[in-house]
Parts: C-alpha cells; sequence; structure tokens
C-alpha cells in the first residue's frame, strides 16, 4: 500500500496539526432574549439554559461573555400582547424598552458588536412578520414600517441591523434610509435564505410570536428549493447587504456552502432554537453526548462555509473551550 491516509490521524497532536477547520469564539453572535422589567430571569421551557433577561440582569449576563472573548450579540425583544398591534407601532416607539436598552448597552459596553433583528413579529398583533390585509401578507406597505423601525434601531446605536422577514427589496429599501440620515456605518446582515421551517418553534415561544393564523410559506423560502437562494442573495447584494444569512443552518449546510462558493461576501448562519432544542433535550435523556453533539454541528456549519455563526451554543462554546 503506497497511501495510509491512517498515518494523519495517528495521534492527537498530528490531528491537531492537519485540521482544516478551527472553530473560535471570535465566530460567534450570541441571540440574546430581552424582557421589560427588573431582576428578570426566566428559562425558555423549550430552550434549557436559555433566559429572557430584563436588561439589569442581561447587562451582567453580556459582561459574562464579554470575558469568555464573545464579542457580538444579537438582541430579540419579547413584548407582552398589550403593546401588540397590526401596524407594530411599538417596534419605533423612541421609548420603548428595547430601543432604550440597545442605547444602554453601547453605552456600556461600547467595544461590542449589538445586532438588532427587523421584523414585525414580536410587535405584530397578527404574529405575522408583514403587515396583513384579508389574509394577505403585504409587502411594500411592511417596508415603510421596516424603514421607521430600522432607523429607530441605528439611533439607539446598533452596530448590525438584521432584516429577518423576508419582504421583497427591504435590503435597498432598509439601505436608502439609513444613508438618507446618515447611518452609513450602521451594517446589514440579511437574512437572505430564510426557509420556513419547523425548527423556529422554541424561538417562537420565547417570544410569543406565534403567527396567529396561516404561517410564513409566502414569505420565507421553501424547504425545497436550492438555486432559489442565489436569486435572493444577488438581490441582497446589489441592495447593498454587508453579510448574507443562511437559515437554519442544520438543514442547510448545503445552501451554506453555495452562498460561500457564490459570494464575495461574508457568510452567516443562524443555528436556530430548535436545532438548539434537539441536542438538549437529546443529551438530557442521555440519548446523545450534548456536548460533543454541539461541537460536532458547530464544526459542521464553519466546514459548510460560514465565516459567521448564531449560536445559542455561543456561551457554553466559550465556556467549554477557554483555557
Ligand atoms: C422572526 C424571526 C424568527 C427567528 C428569528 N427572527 C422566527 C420566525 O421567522 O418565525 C428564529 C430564530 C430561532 O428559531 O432561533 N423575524
Amino acid at each position: 500500500m503506497q497511501r495510509r491516509p491512517r498515518r494523519n490521524r495517528k495521534s492527537q497532536a498530528i490531528r491537531n496539526m492537519v485540521e482544516e477547520t478551527r472553530l473560535s469564539v471570535k465566530d460567534f453572535i450570541f441571540p440574546m432574549f430581552l424582557i421589560d422589567g427588573i431582576n428578570q430571569k426566566i428559562e425558555v421551557a423549550s430552550m434549557p439554559g436559555i433566559y429572557r433577561y430584563s436588561l439589569d440582569l442581561m447587562l451582567k449576563e453580556i459582561e459574562e461573555c464579554v470575558n469568555l472573548g464573545i464579542m457580538a450579540f444579537d438582541i430579540f425583544p419579547a413584548y407582552p400582547e398589550s403593546k401588540k398591534d397590526k401596524y407594530a407601532t411599538e417596534s419605533h416607539n423612541q421609548e420603548t424598552f428595547y430601543l432604550k436598552a440597545i442605547h444602554k448597552i453601547k453605552t456600556i459596553f461600547p467595544e461590542v458588536v449589538v445586532m438588532t433583528d427587523v421584523a414585525m413579529d414580536p410587535y405584530s398583533s397578527d404574529g405575522h412578520d408583514g403587515l396583513v390585509e384579508n389574509g394577505k401578507i403585504l409587502n411594500d406597505e411592511t417596508l415603510e414600517i421596516l424603514g421607521k423601525m430600522s432607523l429607530a434601531q441605528a439611533q439607539a446605536g446598533a452596530d448590525i441591523l438584521g432584516p429577518s422577514d423576508m419582504m421583497d427589496g427591504r435590503v435597498g429599501f432598509i439601505r436608502d434610509i439609513l444613508d438618507e440620515n446618515g447611518f452609513t456605518d450602521v451594517s446589514i446582515m440579511s437574512y437572505t435564505a430564510k426557509y420556513a421551517s419547523a425548527f423556529y418553534g422554541p424561538f417562537r415561544d420565547a417570544l410569543d410570536s406565534a403567527p396567529k393564523s396561516g404561517d410564513k410559506k409566502t414569505y420565507q423560502m421553501d424547504a425545497a428549493n436550492y438555486y432559489e437562494a442565489l436569486v435572493e442573495a444577488d438581490l441582497d447584494t446589489e441592495e447593498g447587504a454587508d453579510f448574507l444569512m443562511v437559515k437554519p443552518a442544520l438543514a442547510y449546510l448545503d445552501v451554506i456552502r453555495l452562498l460561500k462558493d457564490n459570494s464575495n461576501l461574508p457568510i452567516a448562519a443562524y443555528n436556530v432554537s430548535g436545532e438548539y432544542a434537539m441536542i438538549k433535550a437529546s443529551a438530557e435523556k442521555g440519548w446523545l453526548d450534548g456536548e460533543r453533539a454541539m461541537l460536532e454541528s458547530l464544526l459542521s456549519i464553519k466546514r459548510a462555509g460560514a465565516n459567521v455563526i448564531l449560536s445559542y451554543f455561543a456561551k457554553e462554546f466559550a465556556l467549554i473551550t477557554k483555557d
């Protein structure tokens, strides 16, 4: 035998040398859930180890994460039903707790990257990402609301806006509004290929944001489609996106690779709530080794081509790998 590939696997030191993919804490954005109030820390039932925090406790959590090397956070607000309406008005109320919290986080941790979510669902009484009229999700009318929301988030100090609703033309619309108002430095991480997925279930529990009727299939992508992700990627690129995201991650590793091979922009992948819940639930049952399953999944996302990984495992990864 001339070739014996096993020679390069014979010891941990050799395996370390030939390792093609290496995860670093710098790869991660940690998504976190914010609620109004003080001294609140409520675990999300379907996401063990993940909490909804009031701002005071979120600041402590961010400090702990920063000490572990995590430098980027994506903050999602959970609003009570009483604050929701058809037009997601609360999303651009300057006094709303979410915008005040973004400002506070950036004031206390100016070096940290704060990403915000641009979509109507946390504020919508219909639980949809767009304006609902006679059972239809209106596109262009939704853009107007997204524009106001984006401007308010930029004014609060967000570094990266994450339009997550899959409305057509949103990236260009938001880019224009930001630029017209002097926010040329605020970045856009577009949810480019966001699929209509069952894996968002635990997130909708965390935010109480499930649609009141219908589903999200007229705006989010069909799981069957691959090349369609390139149509979205081309548009987001033309419209000025700084990052392209694929979501969910694990069932769409092929799409991550597709965008990586066809774009020069950094590619992000969102390791979503359901992907977190699956590993946690089976580890709790003793059915698999949760830590190894986590590391293997995160590695696969990076190997597929993701430069940036949004994951609820970010802190756990940082804790395990710190020296
Ligand atoms: C909605 C939004 C969702 C997620 C992020 N932003 C859910 C949805 O589209 O219904 C899901 C994140 C996750 O599951 O972790 N704008």
